[in-house]
């Protein structure tokens, strides 16, 4: 699969098998993220992964209970061990570091036949209780892997192209 095919072919997953994701590919996935580009190579990334199935389903509570989050065999917790770095176009670096590498674990679990769903409607301090995160550490998203119940090809709802990109001056 090529990079624009798993662009393609990537979809939130809502509903998961119970079918358990072999720690190859777990590794090939997080690989992925790590080899991301990040501010001044900072790589802020952490992430932590929750199998148990109690922690999962108090992931899910504290994820506005989204019951899904729960289902899928694994958490992928992303949080930054970050100084708030801010870049000196007035952006903070660590939840657009933490964004890309996501981004690069999301379609590398499409290529491994995985599934993932981006959440980002949490509350942030429950799931540092939960998973006995330090205070300093920020928690950026959860995101569930795991194989799809479906494999259909979702019909993606974007945009025109013509209404997104500007030539020369916006
Ligand atoms: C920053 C961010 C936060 C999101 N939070 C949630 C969430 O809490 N729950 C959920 O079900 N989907 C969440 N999504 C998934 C979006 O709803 C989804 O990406 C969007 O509708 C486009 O659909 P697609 O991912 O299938 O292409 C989030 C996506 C992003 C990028």
């Amino acid at each position: 699969m090529d990079v624009l095919d798993a662009i393609r072919a990537r979809k939130s997953v809502r509903k998961y098998l119970s079918k358990a994701v072999e720690e190859e590919k777990l590794r090939a996935v997080l690989e992925a993220g790590r080899l991301a580009p990040s501010a001044s190579n900072r790589q802020e990334w952490r992430f932590i992964i929750v199998r148990d199935g109690e922690t999962r389903r108090r992931l899910a509570e504290a994820a506005n209970n989204q019951a899904f989050v729960g289902e899928a065999p694994i958490v992928i917790v992303a949080c930054a061990e970050t100084d708030g770095h801010v870049m000196q176009c007035g952006q903070a670096c660590y939840p657009i570091d933490v964004a890309i590498a996501l981004d690069h674990l999301t379609l590398a679990a499409v290529e491994l036949g995985l599934g993932t769903c981006w959440i980002g409607a949490f509350d942030e301090s429950r799931v540092k209780q939960i998973l006995s995160v330090p205070a300093e550490v920020r928690v950026v998203a959860l995101m569930p892997l795991g194989y799809p119940s479906d494999s259909s090809v979702a019909k993606k709802k974007r945009l025109p192209f013509d209404e997104i990109v500007k030539y020369e001056r916006w």
